[in-house]
């Protein structure tokens, strides 16, 4: 019988996997970021000694890309310290580790989709926090940490750009988006079931890629959304990322490959057209309910 601590289960991925904890039954804690903060080693400790779990999911994570250029340090302290206590942690307490990272690891320059082994270069600092966080993982659990790359994630949770732009779209708003910046959509939920099978069939331990099939740029995506909560996807105008002015720079391109994923034997990914058309109607529950108050 597995026990998994979930650690960041507030976020957009974090709040799929705790209801897939709890609709599998599955014996977990939980605790918000004000019980256990990640950081404090000794609270972590004190966590992983009373419930004793033998998978730790660690989808907690400082996650402002913008903000990580001026705040480094703090960055780093969530994405790159805190791993490290969590892998020793779990190296001293006999568990297995599930930590998520993302295609900001790779500097966009290819133009086939990144496979686990292709060269990493993150281009912002973010993404370096991240990198130095699979790193420290990888080397001190070689036999039991899991590194899930994903990319572009969405769910009815957060703050995400595909609630941005349905906001937009419901209300008939303008909205202008980058479109010179390719890669995938992730719909949490999926990657949440992903998450299951993977701690299920445990598999080598190592780095594995998860994203929605098939591929888009923002742009594309915003179209879509548009298109398909019924509004005009002509309000949607595409710009060059140059002319944002945003601090971190995002790669052009960061297609994750998941061949690794099928030939491991997982169940197929959706596309992320139609996993698009599986959320989205929760995602406007949200926003509608959250007009409401
Ligand atoms: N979002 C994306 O597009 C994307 C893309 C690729 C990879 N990823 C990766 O996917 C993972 C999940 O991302 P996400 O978008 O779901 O993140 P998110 O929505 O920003 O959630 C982050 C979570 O971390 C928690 N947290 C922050 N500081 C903490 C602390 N000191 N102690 C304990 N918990 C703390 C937050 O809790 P509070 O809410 O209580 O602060 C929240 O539950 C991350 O590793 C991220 O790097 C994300």
């Amino acid at each position: 019988m597995n026990r998994i601590l979930l650690l960041g289960g507030s976020g957009i991925l974090g709040s799929e996997v705790l209801v897939q904890l709890h609709q599998r039954k599955i014996n977990y804690a939980a605790p918000s970021s004000s019980d256990l903060n990640v950081k404090d080693r000794v609270n972590l400790e004190r966590d992983i000694s009373e419930f004793k779990p033998n998978w730790i999911i660690n989808c907690s994570a400082w996650t402002n890309v913008d903000g990580a250029e001026d705040s480094y340090e703090a960055a780093l302290e969530l994405n790159a310290v805190a791993v490290k206590n969590i892998g020793s942690l779990a190296k001293e307490f006999g568990c297995r580790v599930v930590h998520i990272s993302t295609d900001y690891v790779f500097d966009g320059e290819s133009s086939r989709p990144y496979g686990e082994d292709a060269p990493v270069s993150p281009i912002n600092r973010y993404g370096r926090s991240k990198l130095q966080g699979e790193d420290v993982l990888l080397e001190i659990l070689p036999d039991g940490a899991y590194v899930i790359r994903t990319s572009w994630l969405y769910g009815a949770s957060g703050k995400n750009f595909v609630k941005t732009i349905a906001k937009k779209a419901i209300h008939n708003e303008t909205a202008k988006v980058v479109d010179d910046q390719e890669g995938s959509p992730t719909s949490a939920r999926d990657l949440a079931k992903g998450i299951m099978d993977l701690i299920e069939r445990h598999p080598k331990p190592g780095v594995y890629h998860y994203s929605n099939t098939g591929s888009c740029t923002w742009f594309e995506l915003a179209q879509s959304i548009y298109k398909k909560v019924g509004a005009d996807s002509n309000l949607v105008s595409p710009i060059s990322s140059s002319t944002l002015d945003l601090r971190a720079r995002r790669p052009k391109y960061s297609l994750l490959s998941k061949e690794k994923w099928k030939s491991t034997g997982f169940s197929e990914i959706p596309n992320w057209e139609s996993s698009l058309a599986t959320l989205l109607p929760e995602i406007l529950v949200e926003i509608l309910k959250s007009e409401k108050i």
